[in-house]
């Protein structure tokens, strides 16, 4: 199959309702942590990309076994001490780093050398943030220059640590969180505010864990070595996925979007705090609580009077992986957008915010550029003629459908390559944008 798509056409106008696949961030999480529970947990509505088909390819050469049936996967865990780590082992993580930063805080205590690797773009990436709080631990460690492959050998002398995290980052965060649960005594964390679903299923699975949120940071206690029983968890839906969505209903015509099911915990919130900013008015109905987490229905509405925004930077964290998206209707938006201290970005699966900066401009769009500051020149009435070709941006998925959602809302005729980037996180998304009404070849 040919490994790119065609746009020639904007989208018409569209009123549905869709759902999106489960969360990637909790989809990884259950399956690392049903492989660290006693008994056979069910986990619903998993989101099927290639991120989290490692994840479960990976727990099985770690001895842990699991079964597609209908409506879920089943994974039956041994407990703390069930990975089987007796032989030298190579895990591959794919393009994932979520995966592959949360399975080494589990690896703490492996008998043998586990070695993971990852896809070219992951083998880019930076490892030291993870491996150096490990060996804080007790964990031999040696990496690439601090690139993957990493190998890791337990120690069965795990001291617990005290830890301060920086970045804002929720794989640093959890993959220490998880290396916590795997040695005794109390590990405490400092963490900047990020993503916070690993701590609401250690509380959901009663494993000890103390949370004090203070204003930019969570002071964090696990006390580990605390067997937990397997569990049912029914994934929501992903918001980093329905932005795609929402940002094509705003800069649509006369259109108008329900997406059901869609975690709306508040650590995830700032794409929508950040578009209503915007003057977006995206309404989250129907809420209700589930294990912790927030799940809502959320209505868009098509906008053609978007406005500017100074994006505050304590959203940053909370808006990470929508950023790509959210650079577009700051495009479309009334006035100049301001975005700071966004060094975060280029360390994800491409480096998004030199990408981003280049697609704007690519567009007509001017962006000014300052380190990690950039401000971006709205234009509510940009519209794109001629011929356009995406290629070359490290098979990232958001940006790629990035891309499809400037070519349907903005116009031209595009040719985008690198189809099969989406099967990283949501395999669907062309299937969803077709049942919109979009034309796509
Ligand atoms: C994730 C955390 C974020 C995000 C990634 C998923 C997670 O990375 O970009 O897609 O599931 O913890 P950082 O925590 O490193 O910012």
């Amino acid at each position: 199959m040919k490994n790119y798509i065609q746009i020639s056409n904007k989208i018409k106008k569209f009123n549905n309702t869709i759902e999106v696949s489960g969360d990637k961030s909790i989809s990884i999480r259950c399956v690392l942590l049903a492989s660290q529970a006693i008994g056979t947990s069910r986990i619903y509505n998993l989101l099927e990309s290639d991120d989290v088909i490692n994840a479960l390819k990976s727990i099985k050469k770690l001895g842990i076994n699991y079964k597609k049936l209908k409506k879920y996967y089943e994974i039956n865990g041994f407990g703390l001490s069930g990975f089987n780590t007796n032989n030298k082992i190579k895990i591959d993580a794919g393009n994932s780093g979520t995966f592959a930063r949360l399975i080494l805080g589990l690896l703490v205590n492996s008998n043998n050398q586990i070695t993971l690797i990852g896809d070219s773009s992951l083998s880019k990436r930076d490892f030291s943030r993870i491996t150096k709080p490990l060996e804080m631990f007790g964990a031999n460690i040696k990496s690439h220059n601090t690139n993957l492959p990493v190998k890791i050998r337990g120690s069965e002398f795990l001291r617990p640590i005290e830890y301060s995290e920086k970045l804002g980052s929720a794989q640093c965060k959890s993959a220490v969180m998880l290396a916590a649960l795997k040695t005794p005594g109390i590990t405490k964390i400092v963490a900047k505010k990020s993503r916070n679903h690993t701590e609401l299923l250690f509380k959901s699975l009663k494993i000890p864990i103390k949370v004090i949120n203070r204003k930019n940071s969570d002071l964090i206690e696990i006390k580990g070595h605390h067997n937990f029983k397997s569990f049912k968890y029914n994934v929501p839906g992903d918001i980093s996925s329905s932005s795609f969505f929402i940002v094509l209903t705003l800069l649509s015509e006369n259109s108008k979007l329900k997406i059901r099911n869609v975690n709306t915990n508040n650590s995830r919130l700032g794409i929508l705090k950040i578009l209503n900013k915007m003057n977006a008015d995206i309404k989250t109905t129907n809420k209700r609580n589930y294990k912790g987490e927030t799940i809502s229905d959320l209505i868009v509405r098509s906008r053609n009077n978007l406005k500017s925004i100074n994006c505050p930077k304590n959203l940053n964290s909370s808006a990470i992986d929508e950023f790509l998206i959210l650079f577009l209707a700051a495009a479309k938006a009334k006035g100049v957008s301001t975005f700071n201290d966004l060094g975060e970005l280029n360390k994800k699966e491409s480096p998004r915010l030199n990408i981003a900066i280049s697609f704007l401009r690519k567009i007509g769009v001017r962006v000014l550029r300052k380190e990690n500051n950039i401000k971006i020149y709205g234009n509510p009435k940009l519209y794109l003629k001629g011929k356009f070709v995406m290629k070359n941006f490290r098979k990232d998925h958001r940006v790629f459908m990035m891309t499809c959602i400037a070519a349907l809302s903005l116009g031209g005729k595009w040719k985008i390559y690198d189809r099969d980037s989406i099967n990283s996180s949501f395999p669907k998304f062309l299937t969803i944008i077709r049942q919109l009404g979009a034309k796509i070849n």
